[in-house]
């Protein structure tokens, strides 16, 4: 018995029917894109939130978290926007959204326990919401994990429990790597129709790692900062009068940042027209295996969120520069920004080097020391007992 389900049985008094799991992810490239109806490129993570769930025949949630150390019970009818509040909006915010869906969703008994660092700008909050949506689904034969278009129903899912219940204005994209992504691979999401297409990613069979600083600097997206940068790009497009920033045209946007007159707005535009093209030209280079190419476009993507996005902060910046400076070929932040993780591309012969100086950066800085790690692109929400 896994150790979650063995918790299981200690706080509820039986064994869980089963285990469900859904990974973390980082952003290869295409940050602030996806709520602009543009191009992101995730990988699952290798580390995952584990959900031991049972099938109750009430409407009662109860849920036991092995991090927060509680177990919370909550009955679903008081499932609603801005109820409950904390980490268990993210389970209860799943069930109510299904239920909301038609879908014959009852209570659970609910274990979690998380290997996906919560705060990192990991996309903790996702993977854990699609661990308990993937038990849901299998739990009252919903189905949602059957195919992809199944598995995009059931993201919609969780972005609506994100949004609406937890109050988090976030864009969709986590919950798409955490349910659509596979193993190997990254995926190109198209946040204007939601079509995807799975990209070959093998670094180590070029000799090189992605690694991962989690900065440890406060991420939160609840407090205000995300949402202003939303409603930003929200009212560029209707000043230009698009439906959402994708449908700027890169080849005309000099033209379209001379009729923006807020210079607040034409530099949240640029950052997202010309990241919408950043994706494309990395898919291009890693089909193309140019990584000195993948790693230009994250420095270009890096200095476009840090100057014209303003999502950057101290510490991003200087696991960034102490990264390229020690010979990884590019680094940038990754996820919502302001603290949370950056990300690097780094030949395997300077990977110690790299996580060197970036540690010595921090330390000469007096900040507390970073968590680094190497990871690969992992599998997506699934079943595992
Ligand atoms: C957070 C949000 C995503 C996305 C990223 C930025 O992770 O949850 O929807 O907007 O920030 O790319």
């Amino acid at each position: 018995m896994t150790s979650v389900a063995g918790t299981h049985r200690d706080v509820f008094g039986s064994a869980p029917e089963g285990v469900w799991s859904a990974p973390g992810r980082v952003n290869l490239i295409g940050e602030h894109t996806d709520y602009n109806g543009g191009l992101a490129l995730p990988i699952a993570l290798p580390q995952r939130t584990t959900a031991a769930c049972s099938a109750r025949t009430d409407d009662l949630l109860r849920l036991h978290s092995v991090q927060a150390g509680e177990t919370v019970e909550v009955p679903l009818g008081d499932v609603g926007p801005g109820s409950p509040e904390g980490w268990t909006a993210y389970v209860a915010g799943v069930l109510w959204a299904l239920r909301e869906d038609g879908l014959p969703v009852r209570g659970l008994d609910v274990t979690v326990d998380s290997e996906v660092p919560v705060g990192a700008g990991l996309s903790s909050s996702a993977a854990l919401e699609c661990a308990v949506g993937a038990a849901a689904s299998d739990l009252f034969g919903l189905g949602l994990l059957g195919d992809d278009p199944a598995r995009a129903r059931l993201a919609e899912a969780c972005v609506r429990a994100e949004n609406d219940v937890a109050g988090a204005a976030t864009g969709g994209m986590d919950q798409s790597a955490a349910l659509l992504c596979r193993e190997g691979e990254a995926l190109l999401l198209d946040c204007r129709d939601g079509a995807t297409e799975h990209i070959p990613f093998d670094l180590s069979a070029a000799g090189h790692v992605l690694l991962v600083t989690d900065t440890r600097a406060a991420h939160e997206l609840t407090d205000g900062q995300y949402e202003q940068r939303r409603r930003a790009c929200e009212r560029a497009a209707s000043a230009l009068g698009v439906g959402t920033l994708r449908e700027v045209d890169p080849d005309g946007l000099d033209a379209a940042l001379a009729r923006l007159e807020d210079d607040e707005l034409r530099r949240r535009t640029r950052h997202v027209v010309t990241e919408i093209a950043r994706v494309e030209q990395a898919v291009a280079a890693l089909r193309g295996g140019e990584l000195d190419e993948v790693g230009r476009l994250f420095r270009a993507s890096h200095v476009s969120l840090r100057d014209d996005y303003e999502v950057s902060c101290a510490e991003l910046d200087v696991s960034v520069e102490a990264a390229v400076g020690a010979g990884a070929l590019g680094a940038r932040m990754t996820g919502g920004g302001f603290g949370g993780s950056s990300i690097a591309l780094v030949p395997e012969g300077s990977a110690e080097a790299a996580e060197r100086a970036v540690r010595e950066a921090f330390a000469e800085r007096g900040w507390s020391a970073p968590s680094c790690f190497a990871v690969t692109a992992g599998p997506p929400a699934r079943r595992d007992a």
